[in-house]
């Protein structure tokens, strides 16, 4: 059953309560003179851009920050951070926050060392000059994103979600730290978590699944479903927020490995539609999709089941139905038509075809 892979350790992961401080000295080691710092108004908000700024500054590193963009950056958005890091000729980047803030800044990566549009490099390997060298800083416990190679930007126009990788797009080195992820307002948490949780299952039962990523989505789901609630429950629990940080970290390294399922082609149009967080609308169709494509298909995962999954998404008071965030009944023949299109359907257990995303709507509704 299992298919061959290949495994890169392209990424030094600095893991551990105050880690953060240590960036200004990764960055000297790494030969980083003037690094790009991309970070969203949030992080901004929180203090660590600062804090960032007199690490680096305390090691003779000056940046300068990039910071207009939104929760799902989209193609304007990099276009102006390209042309904010072209004014500052940055040698390399630092990004500090969720998905939006690295995603962001690898997309900025791309068109700044590549030239022409983010669209040009929609889908694997399209870099043909190196990218600049990266450290990402994650304070979320969601996306994985720290772990990819790949960026999710949506194009400004049509609102499509190009998924854009290279290997080179890998970070160089990520500062997983325990201080930054216990601070994470309640709502990210909530949505971000999730996420990460729906991460371990799809990547269990993808059709390229492999030893790689079942090892990968098994730890993972032991870390995130134990420690999820708890942290819900412990504001300010810091051994729980490390442990899942470090099991988002996992779970996003496995979809490097063995991509997503129909729970991410589904959610996706209901983002682009009705602007739903990624995490929210995740936890509206993740129940649906590991129904229909049936309980054995996620055997991998120890004390796995659908009531589990339940009980997380109550625990973290997130809606469960699509109508009850005012979704109308009669866009789902338009949802299904997206989401049949959307690339990462393909790796569902079954191919997502137009009737079986319409169904999976239906029972989300
Ligand atoms: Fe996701």
């Amino acid at each position: 059953m299992s298919s061959g892979f290949v495994s890169y350790a392209r990424t030094t992961v600095v893991f551990g309560p105050g880690t953060f401080a240590s960036l200004g000295s990764h960055a000297k080691r790494l030969g980083f003179s003037r690094p790009l710092l991309v970070a969203d108004n949030g992080i901004v908000r929180a203090g660590y851009v600062k804090r960032a700024q007199q690490v680096l500054e305390s090691e003779g590193i000056c940046s300068c920050l990039f910071n207009e963009f939104g929760e799902n950056p989209d193609s304007s958005q990099v276009e102006r951070g390209e042309a904010a890091a072209l004014a500052f000729a940055p040698d390399s980047i630092v990004a500090i926050g969720g998905g939006s803030s690295l995603d962001c800044a690898k997309a900025i990566n791309f068109v700044l060392t590549q030239g022409g549009r983010i669209q040009d490099y929609w889908g694997y390997d399209k870099a043909a000059n190196p990218l600049l060298p990266m450290i990402g800083v994650a304070t979320t416990t969601g996306t994985g994103s720290e772990a990819q190679s790949y960026a999710l930007i949506s194009d400004a126009q049509t609102k499509v979600k190009m998924a854009i990788g290279a290997p080179s797009a890998a970070f160089r080195l990520v500062i997983l730290d325990p201080e930054l992820a216990v601070s994470q307002p309640r709502s990210v948490l909530a949505t971000a978590g999730y996420d990460a949780i729906s991460h371990a299952v799809e990547t269990a039962a993808t059709t390229r699944r492999n030893l790689a990523s079942i090892a990968l989505a098994r730890e993972a789901w032991r870390l995130l479903s134990a420690n999820f609630e708890r942290l819900l429950n412990n504001p300010g629990d810091i051994e729980s927020a490390g442990s899942l940080q470090y099991g988002a970290y996992l779970a996003g390294l496995a979809i490097e490995h063995s991509m997503l399922g129909a729970a991410h082609a589904t959610a996706n149009p209901l983002t682009a539609t009705y602007g739903l967080t990624h995490g929210l609308a995740i936890a509206l169709m993740l129940v649906p999709v590991v129904n229909l494509n049936g309980i054995a298909c996620y055997s991998a995962l120890d004390g796995f089941s659908i009531g589990c999954l339940e009980d997380l998404a109550l625990a973290a008071g997130l809606p469960r139905r699509l109508r009850e965030v005012a979704v109308p009944l009669h866009d789902l023949d338009a949802l299904a038509a997206a989401a049949a299109l959307q690339w990462t359907g393909r790796f569902n257990p079954q191919p997502l075809e137009v009737n079986l995303a319409r169904r999976m709507y239906e029972c989300a509704y």
